[in-house]
């Protein structure tokens, strides 16, 4: 049972909504393609807001979203369910996938081109018309209720020349890109995300777009708005913001010291 994931039950319009600004047309696509049933794969970096934008989108749309984190040893049996063991015999107990189809939940496999490709492929009989989930083990066949809808996430950057998702998956799914936002746009998340006044929020975007410059000059990863977030939250507890740029943006980024020497100095720089 290696799996961690989270459910939540989320009803509509109790509870707070999970912040999210749009950045271009995805709230109306994603609602679009949900009530069309058509899968949806986010594309774009690592913190960019994909995750935020499934919890908003589940919340708006009112369905319960099950969220599944992939990577390589998440066995097909992992999502659809097995036959637990008991003093009184066997038990079927459905994995997060089998349930989300039951329940016509938003299913959300998070970083899915870390899973093996036998896994991936469980996944398919459900993003085409049939919408069918086949449960070997029990010979069931579930048609997927109402409501349930696959959204993969997936960073093309990542791993690129290591993994990739096969052509036969990719075109199973609508893809939305959500790239980094606007700066104006981001200094808006930061502040209203970190808490911070809109001076530092400024610089700290101004700070990200400088170092995402360096993306093809050995920076494998550029900073994502969760970083300027989490420098964000350190200055609003006190900590001075270059120290909070080091400790938050620079470090994660890179260990080799000719690049976090050049890193620091555009802080600096940013911050006279
Ligand atoms: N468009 C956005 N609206 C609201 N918050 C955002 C947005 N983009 C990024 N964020 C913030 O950045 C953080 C990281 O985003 P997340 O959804 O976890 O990224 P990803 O899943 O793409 O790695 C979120 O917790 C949220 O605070
Ligand atoms: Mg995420």
């Amino acid at each position: 049972m290696g799996i961690q994931e989270s459910v939540s039950d989320l009803t509509p319009n109790t509870g707070e909504a999970p912040w999210y600004h749009p950045t271009g047309n995805e709230m109306a696509l994603f609602e679009q393609c949900h009530a069309r049933g058509l899968a949806v794969m986010l594309k774009g970096p690592t913190g960019c807001g994909k995750t935020r934008f499934v919890e908003h989108m589940a919340w708006k749309l009112g369905r319960p979203l099950i969220t599944i984190p992939c990577h390589d040893d998440l066995a097909a049996s992992d999502l659809i369910g097995r036959f637990l063991i008991q003093h009184n015999g066997t038990v079927w107990q459905d994995g997060p996938l089998t349930r989300a189809v039951r329940e016509g939940a938003i299913c959300y496999l998070d970083e899915v081109v870390e899973a093996r490709q036998d896994t991936v492929v469980v996944l398919h009989a459900l993003t085409d018309h049939r919408r069918i989930l086949p449960i070997d083990k029990t010979g069931e066949t579930l048609q997927a209720a109402p409501g349930f809808q696959l959204v993969v996430s997936y960073n093309p950057g990542y791993q690129r020349m290591l993994k990739d998702l096969k052509p036969s998956t990719r075109q199973r799914f609508v893809a939305m890109d959500l790239d980094f936002p606007t700066p104006e746009l981001e200094a808006r998340i930061v502040q209203h995300e970190g808490g911070v006044d809109s001076a530092t929020a400024n610089g700290l975007v101004a700070l990200a777009g400088r170092i995402r410059q360096l993306r093809d000059r050995g920076l494998a990863e550029v900073p994502s708005t969760r970083l300027l977030i989490a420098a964000a939250a350190l200055v609003m507890s006190g900590i001075p913001l270059r120290d909070a740029c080091y400790a938050a943006i620079v470090s994660p980024l890179s260990d080799e010291s000719s690049m976090v020497g050049a890193l620091r100095d555009l802080v600096d720089a940013t911050f006279v």
